[in-house]
């Protein structure tokens, strides 16, 4: 949802020419995943702010940085999904003042943009672009014009602005870059003799892993000798600097074709990640903050997440509702609006891959204020959501490139199966008759993720499935959240309609869409199969072809459907997660197919950080 970056030298003292140019580019690849509608760049050198920006992605923008040759030891760049107006030239960020003495990048949303654009064009402004951000230079250089430094005027521009932001800006003459954060995640990447500012960490992580996390109210002025964090008053806040324990290589494509295929197969090493340490030899859960006997006094569950991490709730739910533990799932997106209530004892559980998906952090904040505890279930230590919420359980997969959600579900899916785990503990007082055995399946699952790697089943399958009028993905118990899943990462990257249901839910309306022409994916997780199986039957006599993914023990599943895709043996618990793998590659293998923009789908953006 937009990615902006910055980076500042001080190579004049050092004796190279420090150019940040190059730097910014690479910072903007590597934040591609944000938005790719439109991106630019903005250095500043000598007197003057050098603008280049391109309708396009990082490609096309190289391009016309190729032509126009900006140079600069400070400077800022954007990649774009667009809010407010068109992806076109004028458009895409950087946006300057009048004077071109400011340039600005913007991710968020400035509500109260039409008013203050309306008090500036009658104070003689003009403005170039249809964007909300086009505000915020004009507001800065009326500030400068009032002898503010750059950034006394950046804080009184943000005092300004509604909505959420974080802001980065060069100012012609000074060798600085400046940033202010609201709602929207920023972060300082520190580096000897040079700073980095960026929406996400993997934008610099090739030139650092120190980082500092701005909070809301926060505003930077970064140099190459170092930085200050002050708040909107001007007073020193201390910010630390932290370690993360990304490695720049996990950012990179690593000879696979595109990221997902690559993020596919480190499923294996993240869902390690995720379980190591946290189940003993003995065969006890132990998650880092939360020792037997922390959820005692929770009396009620509610899962908040959008997309696949709301996927991933609902099947940490089933997992739950097994052990008799009652749980709510919630999409996010209506929680922020329609919460429902919660007191000291509500535990409100955010899933959120990113931790910065605006309408989950909305809704844990609802929550809070309403007294609920809440939990961040996440994959970014320093995210908004692991900072805000009253506790973090980190899933450990790795930087997630690839717009669509692929290891992070796994690495969901096995931490939540661990929380399950202490929460049942915790709130029933037994351990539950087949703990042992579900423990032992997610010890084993990186290697039965590996077996299904190694085959190659779905991309033999995927030519029959690239022109049909739907397709149709089916499962229950846990195997209902992965037909949801199958399905939205079926639309997302191959852009063909898919749809997911509860197997038994069929007959009750979709049946009537079933024809030979929609192809139906059914999930059996060794859980109810023979109830899934009457369902294939009903689809298949309708003409549909089915193709089943079920353990390769399931000799009457493999005997019905059209198709089999095979799984490992496992507990139930586990099979999901391993019969989603096999739906990513049929995904994957159809977008290929028809040569869609895998990593980067039409439309989307990896991180929603606007409701
Ligand atoms: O970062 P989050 O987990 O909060 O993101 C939630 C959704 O936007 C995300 O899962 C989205 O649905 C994925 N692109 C699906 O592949």
């Amino acid at each position: 949802m937009c990615g902006i970056t910055a980076c500042v030298t001080a190579a004049a003292d050092r004796g190279d020419d420090g150019d940040v140019v190059d730097v910014l580019l690479g910072g903007l690849r590597n934040l591609e995943y944000r938005g790719y509608d439109s991106a630019g760049v903005a250095t500043t050198a000598g007197d003057g702010v050098t603008v280049v920006k391109r309708e396009g992605g990082i490609d096309e923008l190289a391009e016309a940085v190729g032509v126009v040759e900006p140079t600069g030891r400070a400077g800022v760049g954007h990649t774009r999904w667009s809010t407010h107006g068109a992806p076109t030239d004028a458009n895409a960020h950087p946006h300057t003042d009048c004077a071109n003495r400011v340039a600005v990048v913007h991710n968020g949303i400035i509500e109260n943009y039409q008013s203050l654009r309306e008090e500036l064009a009658a104070d003689g402004h003009s403005f170039t672009s249809e964007t909300d951000t086009e505000v915020v230079p004009h507001l800065v250089a009326e500030a400068l014009a009032d002898g503010a430094t750059p950034d006394g005027a950046l804080r009184a521009a943000a005092d300004r602005l509604e909505g959420s932001f974080a802001l980065a800006m060069v100012v012609r003459g000074h060798d600085a870059v400046y940033a202010a954060r609201q709602g929207s995640p920023l972060v300082v990447g520190v580096a000897d003799g040079r700073r980095f500012l960026a929406s996400d960490v993997p934008s610099f992580l090739q030139h650092t892993r120190d980082v500092v996390y701005l909070e809301d109210g926060d505003v930077v002025r970064a140099t190459g000798d170092g930085h200050e964090v002050t708040d909107r008053s001007g007073r020193p806040v201390d910010r630390p600097v932290e370690s993360v324990d990304w490695q720049a290589e996990d950012a990179e494509r690593d000879g696979f074709d595109h990221y997902m295929l690559k993020e596919i197969h480190e499923q294996p090493a993240a869902l390690e990640r995720a379980v190591n340490g946290r189940v003993s030899a003995d065969g006890d859960v132990h998650l880092e903050d939360f020792p037997p006997g922390s959820f005692a006094d929770v009396s009620d569950v509610q899962f908040v997440a959008c997309g696949t991490s709301y996927h991933a709730s609902l099947y940490a739910r089933q997992l739950l509702a097994e052990r008799g533990v009652p749980a709510q799932v919630f999409s996010a997106g209506e929680y922020a609006t329609t919460p429902a209530p919660v007191d000291e004892d509500t535990l409100v559980v955010a899933v959120t891959q990113s931790g910065e998906t605006a309408d989950t952090l909305q809704s844990v904040r609802r929550a809070a204020a309403d007294g609920a505890r809440t939990l961040a279930v996440t994959n970014v230590v320093g995210s908004t959501a692991a900072r805000e919420c009253d506790d973090a359980l980190f899933i450990r997969a790795g930087p997630e490139i690839g717009v669509a959600a692929t290891k992070t579900f796994s690495s969901q899916v096995a931490a939540l199966s661990l929380l399950v785990e202490r929460l049942t503990g915790d709130v029933t007082g037994t351990a539950g008759e087949h703990r042992d055995d579900l423990l032992r399946a997610l010890d084993r699952l990186p290697s039965d993720v590996q077996q299904i790697l190694d085959q190659s089943g779905p991309a033999g399958l995927a030519d029959r499935f690239r022109d049909r009028e739907g397709h149709f993905f089916i499962g229950r118990g846990v195997g209902f959240p992965v037909a949801l899943e199958g399905a939205l990462k079926f639309k997302e990257i191959t852009y063909e309609h898919a749809e997911g249901f509860a197997a038994g839910e069929l007959k009750h309306g979709p049946l009537a869409l079933v024809t030979p022409d929609t192809p139906v994916f059914a999930v059996f997780t060794g859980r109810h199969d023979e109830k899934t199986l009457h369902n294939v039957e009903e689809v298949q006599s309708r003409g549909a072809e089915v193709v089943g993914i079920a353990s390769e023990a399931s000799a009457d599943v493999a005997a019905t459907v059209d198709e089999f895709l095979p799984i490992p043996d496992t507990h139930p618990a586990a099979a999901g997660v391993l019969a989603n793998v096999q739906l990513q590659l049929v995904s994957y293998h159809v977008a290929d197919l028809l040569g869609r923009s895998i990593d980067k789908p039409r439309n989307l953006a990896k991180s929603v950080t606007v409701e």
